[in-house]
């Protein structure tokens, strides 16, 4: 990682030195990297003073807010950029990023049933995902940490994990699948930091003791509750959804537990994720023994977001009675808005059971998922095409669109704000001035 930052800051001086505005631009960028640094040391001043305690991985300080990593084309490099320059963990989605590459998308969208389809779509899968990692780590000016996010469900998923260690991530988040093999898969980049998501105690457990034979431990671990997350959830079945042993009470003070027991105490931070929406849930959930906490929904309403004004209108103007979950063509639940396409499929899914078969092909040429109830003909879950309907959620499309959401309140209610501002709010429960007014004015 060390050696990466130096290679990319001597590549920075050796661009800045070309041509005569050289010396001004090198200036420019040094100005920068001393604001953020400053803006980042304030923030972590503002999280000590409101009682919340900063967290550390891989030796860099962090505020205890992650954004995590959401697909397809919502958590990209500008969102997770702009996380990462506030002094926090931003995290991009590797699923299907060509979409937000007009170029790629011109060389790729057409293809059908070419066979060489599949290898081209993932390469240019693979480009889009560096060029993401790339203008995120411009946009973080070295501060916080670029993570990738990568779905084990996803039939790409090795590839994903080999170009976000080459192209320089700082961390890998892999969650829907338990990543019993990425120790292996990430042998030769030992200053990468790995981070599973899980969602109980025992998984935690299993996926430990196989990792401590391969001669590795997590340097985090997530756990997302899956009554509370927005996206796939980490449970066998939607009756499952709100058992109790998937309580942040239950699941962090059992996995601290056996951290202890395991002679592991105070190695692996855990970060809670679902839910959560203000400083008091950090403080509560820090002194249950989290050192961070990670959100999803309210990440993506905000400016920086990487998908169309209109998803995060959707996201943030939907009522609690508007959620809904269901059982996706991954085979895991989900929990999602209930627009008008999710309305239908959810009325005619019965149908769409009955008549599945496997196909000839994948509907978009590109087999997304290992595992896909549409494409293998499997009636036991969902019949839809994910990567179709996620494409039009990032693209605002409100008709056709798949809009995976968490179930909590947000932070701003229905206005989409600055990352900033978002930080602010969780870390020193900062309300924006002009809300502040607004709020006073309604009071008086
Ligand atoms: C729009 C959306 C897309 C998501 N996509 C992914 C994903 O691709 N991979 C993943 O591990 N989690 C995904 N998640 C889950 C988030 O990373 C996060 O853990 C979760 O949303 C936290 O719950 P919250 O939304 O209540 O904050 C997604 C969540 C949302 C809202
Ligand atoms: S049919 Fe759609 S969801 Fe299924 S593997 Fe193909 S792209 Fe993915």
């Amino acid at each position: 990682m060390r050696t990466s930052r130096i290679a990319r800051r001597t590549a920075a001086i050796k661009f800045s030195s070309i041509g005569p505005f050289g010396p001004f631009l090198w200036n420019k960028m040094e100005h920068c990297v001393v604001e953020e640094s400053r803006r980042v040391a304030q923030l972590l001043d503002m999280c000590n003073s409101s009682g919340l305690r900063p967290w550390t991985l891989r030796g860099k300080t962090l505020l205890p807010v992650v954004q995590g990593g959401m697909g397809v084309g919502v958590s990209a490099g500008g969102l997770a950029g702009s996380v990462a320059r506030q002094g926090g963990l931003g995290t991009i989605s590797s699923v299907d990023l060509r979409r937000l590459h007009p170029d790629l998308m011109a060389q790729t969208a057409h293809l059908d049933k070419e066979p060489d389809a599949r290898d081209t779509i993932e390469s240019a899968n693979l480009v889009a995902l560096d060029r993401e990692i790339r203008r995120a780590r411009t946009l973080s000016t070295g501060q916080g940490v670029i993570a990738v996010n990568v779905m084990k469900a996803l039939s790409q998923y090795a590839g994903y994990v080999r170009q976000s260690l080459v192209s320089g991530a700082d961390a890998l988040v892999v969650g829907a699948g338990l990543p019993l093999d990425l120790p292996e898969l990430a042998r030769d980049f030992p200053n990468t930091a790995l981070i599973p998501i899980l969602s109980d105690a025992r998984g935690v457990q299993l996926l430990v003791r196989k990792w401590e034979k391969r001669g590795r431990l997590p340097d985090a671990v997530v756990i997302e509750h899956p009554r509370l997350a927005g996206g796939h959830l980490g449970a066998s079945n939607v009756g499952d959804l709100a058992d109790p042993r998937f309580d942040f009470e239950r699941v962090i003070p059992a996995v601290l537990e056996f951290f202890k027991t395991a002679g592991i105490e105070g190695k692996i931070p855990l970060i809670a994720a679902g839910g959560i929406s203000c400083q008091a849930d950090i403080a509560r959930l820090q002194a249950l023994g989290a050192a961070a906490v990670q959100l999803g929904t309210a990440f993506a309403v905000t400016q920086e977001c990487d998908a169309a004004l209109a998803f995060k209108q959707v996201l943030a103007q939907a009522t609690p009675q508007d959620i809904v979950e269901f059982v996706s063509v991954s085979g895991l639940p989900a929990r999602a808005v209930r627009t008008p396409w999710l309305n239908k499929y959810l009325r005619i899914e019965p149908k769409l059971k009955a008549a599945a078969h496997t196909k000839q092909k994948c509907n978009m040429s590109f087999d997304c998922l290992a595992h896909c109830g549409l494409r293998d003909g499997d009636a036991s879950i969902g019949q839809f095409c994910i990567d179709q309907q996620l494409g039009h959620a990032m693209d605002g499309d409100v008709q056709k669109g798949l809009f995976f959401r968490g179930a909590g309140a947000l932070p701003f209610g229905e206005q989409i704000r600055s990352v900033a501002e978002l930080m602010e709010f969780l870390i020193a429960a900062k309300v924006p001035a002009d809300l502040h007014a607004q709020a006073q004015k309604v009071a008086a």
